[in-house]
């Protein structure tokens, strides 16, 4: 399937992507996607036109266009779990019927939405209140889907933050939930039970805990929880109130889930009006993907160009650096989407793939990253493809400065992978110090940049909701082509079952109450290690 693109890696060996905008004044036009005012720019990779013509045949040999109609239209896509993939009607406001097994699931949508709004209002307005009065803070317990999407998207839309405080609780480890809960006033707090199966031993746990606390504290769990979850069975056992549980389908998967009930925590934080914005930021992107063609559609370039750098050129992992210190769980949020769904080593029939499927994923926000693990990505023998993503204006008018600071470093460091630094540039600033020829010689090599080194950079006005539900879901689409194109299922996560497995038989051996018995000699010996330790 990569033949010609790897006969054109061959090919193109030893080009250097500069050389590429010598030849072509217009390539920065050429190379690039646009949604509206939303850019994402390729140029800076060694993607010509040949390649991306390569690319491109990718999408129609494996059938993108007719994978993608089958996704929008409630199709079982998953097809481990025998499931539709229908996060996408989440957020079709302004969409017709989505019909999944000839019935149209948008009017149990719009319903749940409306529902969502009115307990948003009421929370934000005071309406709804605890034992102790209107609700000063609100906690959301949940863990993965059912935490990273809410919790990067409620820092990253803090200048719309006019609701009560938003926490965030998901690590099992108590310090989470004693830390989080330190300070707050357990009558006044709204806890959220964000769950999609309700059984989550991480999450069942946080949330027994801060019932225990709400109830020794005067609060009223009855009045002060609420549930969000596809297991509505469950939460009335655990003594929420139904008028407080907003239910989803199957058919929206965890990592895909914050456009629904458990985007509630952000519904909360910036009001019911600016998550319609999010959504439609999202719906935006969902009708370019669905319309534009593959060489302007911002989805399938973005993903073809993360297929060209990891299958075809072999680099292991991808760096995301948003520019943006509110997107500082974006990240995070992407390691989640892309790994979980990606990170396979069987194809849909269940043979073996040959290649590993997604890449690793990771990122800081810049400036910070450039004064940590930025060496590595410039002068490292590993080539680390970056994803930038900057906004032309932020949100402190008055720290201007500061935005363009942030900007001409963002700028400056996929310029400064692009171009590198020659051993003849690096001469020349040590020449002058007194050095012998091989000492000048020495020290002119730790300072050259090989160059040459891709990255794309996703630019756009302002971090609004609109823009934030147009990033998520430009991600998302991503992460779905570059499956359709691995022939995976990128909708299930069968690699998270054998630790959890684990992690239950091992509960009552790491209590002390049953011996070590059939485990490895390294677990025994850890055990026991902890056992000794246990008490202060
Ligand atoms: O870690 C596995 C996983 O199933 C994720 O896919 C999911 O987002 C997370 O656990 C939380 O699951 P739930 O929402 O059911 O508690």
């Amino acid at each position: 399937m990569f033949q010609d693109l790897h006969a054109l890696h061959t090919d193109r060996s030893g080009r250097r992507i500069l050389d590429l905008f010598a030849a072509d004044p217009g390539r920065a036009e050429r190379f690039c996607a646009d949604l509206g005012e939303m850019r994402l720019d390729y140029s800076k990779t060694l993607i010509d036109a040949d390649i991306r013509a390569a690319l491109i045949a990718l999408c129609e040999q494996a059938g993108l266009a007719a994978r993608r109609e089958a996704m929008f239209s409630g199709d079982a896509i998953n097809e481990t779990e025998g499931r539709p993939v229908l996060h996408t009607a989440l957020r079709n406001l302004d969409g017709g019927p989505v019909l999944v097994e000839g019935r149209d699931v948008m009017p149990e949508v719009r319903a749940t939405l409306a529902r969502m709004r009115v307990f948003a209002d009421a929370v934000r307005t005071g309406t709804l209140s605890g034992a102790g009065g209107a609700f000063t803070d609100v906690v959301n317990i949940g863990i993965g889907g059912s935490d990273l999407g809410p919790a990067m998207a409620t820092l990253a839309l803090a200048p719309y933050h006019d609701g009560p405080r938003c926490h965030f609780v998901s690590n099992v480890d108590g310090a989470h939930i004693a830390d989080t809960l330190r300070g707050l006033d357990p009558t006044r707090t709204l806890v959220i039970v964000a769950s999609k199966t309700f059984t989550t031993i991480e999450t069942m746990t946080n949330a027994r805990t801060a019932r225990d606390w709400m109830q020794r504290g005067g609060g009223d769990p009855a009045r002060q929880f609420a549930a969000l979850s596809s297991a509505t069975d469950k939460t009335a056992d655990f003594g929420i109130p139904d008028a407080h549980v907003f239910g989803f389908a199957d058919w929206v998967g965890g990592r895909y889930s914050m456009w629904g009930p458990i985007g509630l925590s952000l519904m909360i934080a910036i009001g019911p009006d600016d998550f319609d914005a999010f959504l439609r930021g999202g719906q935006a992107m969902d009708d370019h993907f669905r319309s534009a063609p593959w060489a302007e559609n911002m989805p399938v370039m973005l993903a073809l160009t993360g297929i060209w750098h990891h299958q075809v050129c072999g680099y292991p992992s991808r760096a995301v650096l948003p520019y943006d210190q509110r997107l500082a769980r974006l990240p995070a949020y992407f390691q989640q989407l892309e790994m979980e769904s990606n990170g396979k080593s069987v194809a849909m029939d269940g043979t073996a793939l040959d290649q590993a499927a997604g890449p690793i994923v990771w990122g800081e926000p810049g400036t910070n990253g450039q004064h940590a693990f930025y060496q590595l990505i410039h002068q490292g023998k590993q080539i680390v493809p970056c994803e930038f993503m900057v906004a032309a204006r932020g949100h402190e008018p008055e720290l201007d400065h500061h935005h363009r600071l942030l900007l001409a470093n963002c700028l400056a460091q996929s310029e400064a992978l692009m171009r590198g630094r020659s051993l003849s540039e690096a001469r020349a600033i040590v020449a002058g110090r007194g050095h012998d020829d091989a000492e000048l010689d020495r020290q002119a090599r730790h300072r050259v940049f090989e160059g040459n080194r891709p990255s794309t950079t996703l630019i756009y006005p302002q971090l609004t909701p609109d823009m934030l539900g147009r990033i998520v879901a430009l991600y998302e689409h991503r992460v779905f082509v570059e499956g359709v194109i691995l022939g995976i299922n990128s909708f299930d996560q069968w690699g998270v079952e054998l630790g959890k497995e684990l992690a239950t038989s091992l509960g009552p051996i790491v209590e002390g109450t049953q011996p070590a018995t059939g485990k490895d000699g390294s677990t025994a010996a850890l055990v026991a290690y902890a056992l000794r330790h246990r008490d202060h």
